[in-house]
């Protein structure tokens, strides 16, 4: 079976009749097949275990990218995270009175995060981002926020892009149409690129006391900066507003908790979703007393914000995660690939740049081309047996022989590559359209 085969695969197919009654085709822009591989990308799972997934048509994938669009760190169906769950589930995951794990998850992540005193709970990132932006705004009487970093889709944030620009773009998502957000929260929301505190300084300069929280994840793409954490919590302080770190793609990545644990810099409140439970519906906010009673002073109520489920897998999770201290095995990992994709491009002659810390790593090709040479690289990966991009969030289920098997894939993959920009054909060699890279309408 070849390549070209994928085109008519049944996840194709299925994804094909999906664009038409599902607007975007997926609900999540990072799922669309137009993200890695148009036309050929397989879609859809049938299961998934340990660092393998199978597709409609029953081929197996190593997966090196996301994994899950980074909510696994233990990996695909873990076994003691999984028998939490089917427990919560057969004793019926929602009831009129509430899962006793609630105050068990909350005692656990106050452990974790001694700085903290309270906790509230949500169940996906952008929604516990709008609830901590919402905690912020009651606690402070303020309504303006001063961010950097993407923080979901919600209205707080795509309002940034209302005075006309794409403010948003270089915080992760360019092209983001701030299309049905009020007009009237047009200069509400202030953007500040990660890393520059004269920036943040700016702001706060112009907007001083009307700044309720300051935003931000306390590590992305470029690593961490010396010195600009420890100057917002500064700035937060001495201007009184809330300083909130979105932890919902940091946290649990290089240790069990917050990556502002590693950094030793305390925020004021600080989100968790994604990887704190494994692939199951969970999102918490952890904060100091003085901010997290506002939750009682607005109204902040969801029938499944008390579900069993949740709660459950995230005890699960940080409780085995701790005791494997997965994140020293995640970023050992993560060196391994990153290396590894220096040593193959550089025997390849591709050129490249590594980004990320190695539990959040990426890279990208350094050519005018770049989306058309990230194509032809999935494309000539998914041949190979994997899925793959331009980001690999290990999990401790990716181990030493599959980690080998990837990076000869990847310098063959890479090979091609070179041999594409040197031909100049790079364009002829996709079976499908190029890759997207932010947001578009799908045709
Ligand atoms: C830092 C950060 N915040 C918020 C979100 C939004 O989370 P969700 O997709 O669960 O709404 C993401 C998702 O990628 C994220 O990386």
């Amino acid at each position: 079976m070849g390549i070209e085969d994928f085109k008519n695969g049944t996840g194709q197919r299925l994804y094909a009749r999906a664009k038409q009654i599902l607007p975007g085709g997926a609900q999540l822009l990072g799922k669309r097949a137009e993200m890695y591989l148009p036309e050929l990308w397989p879609a859809y799972y049938s299961r998934a275990s340990g660092s393998e997934v199978w597709d409609l048509d029953g081929r197996r994938y190593l997966d090196f990218t996301m994994v899950g669009i980074g909510a696994q760190t233990l990996g695909y169906a873990d076994p003691d995270v999984e028998k939490a769950v089917i427990d919560a589930v057969k004793s019926t995951p929602m009831c009129t009175l509430n899962p006793p794990e609630d105050v068990g998850l909350a005692e656990l992540l106050l452990e974790l995060h001694p700085w903290a005193d309270m906790v509230s709970y949500s169940r996906t990132g952008g929604e516990v981002m709008a609830k901590a932006v919402r905690i912020a705004r009651a606690a402070t009487g303020r309504d303006e926020i001063a961010f950097c970093g993407y923080h979901g889709w919600h209205d707080w944030y795509l309002s940034v892009n209302l005075a006309g620009g794409d403010d948003l773009k270089g915080h992760l998502l360019p092209g983001l149409d701030p299309l049905g957000v009020p007009r009237g929260l047009t200069g509400t929301t202030h953007p500040f690129a990660y890393g520059d505190l004269d920036a943040l300084r700016k702001v706060v300069e112009a907007r001083g006391n009307k700044l309720a929280a300051i935003v931000m994840e306390p590590v992305r793409g470029a690593g961490r900066i010396p010195g600009f954490l420890e100057g917002a919590r500064e700035i937060a302080t001495k201007n009184g507003s809330v300083l909130l770190f979105d932890e919902i793609t940091a946290g649990f990545r290089m240790n069990t908790g917050g990556a502002h644990l590693v950094y030793g810099v305390d925020p004021d409140i600080a989100t968790y979703a994604k990887a704190l439970s494994n692939g199951f519906a969970m999102a918490a906010i952890v904060g100091r007393k003085s901010v997290m009673e506002a939750v009682q002073k607005t109204f902040i109520s969801s029938a499944y914000f008390t579900e069993r489920v949740g709660p459950a897998a995230a005890l699960a999770t940080i409780t085995k995660h701790r005791k494997l201290d997965a994140g020293k095995t995640l970023t050992e990992i993560g060196t391994r690939v990153q290396a590894g994709w220096k040593k193959a491009a550089e025997r390849t002659g591709v050129p490249l740049t590594v980004t990320g810390i190695p539990a959040l790593a990426g890279f990208g090709f350094q050519d005018p081309d770049a989306p058309a040479l990230m194509t032809l690289f999935i494309q000539e990966m998914l041949g190979r047996g994997f899925l793959a991009s331009d980001r690999f969030y290990p999990t401790v289920r990716h181990e030493e022989q599959h980690v080998s098997a990837y990076l000869d894939a990847v310098e063959a993959a890479f090979g091609k590559v070179a041999d594409a920009r040197a031909k100049g054909d790079v364009r002829s060699r996709l079976l499908g359209p190029v890759k997207h890279t932010g947001f578009a309408r799908l045709a």
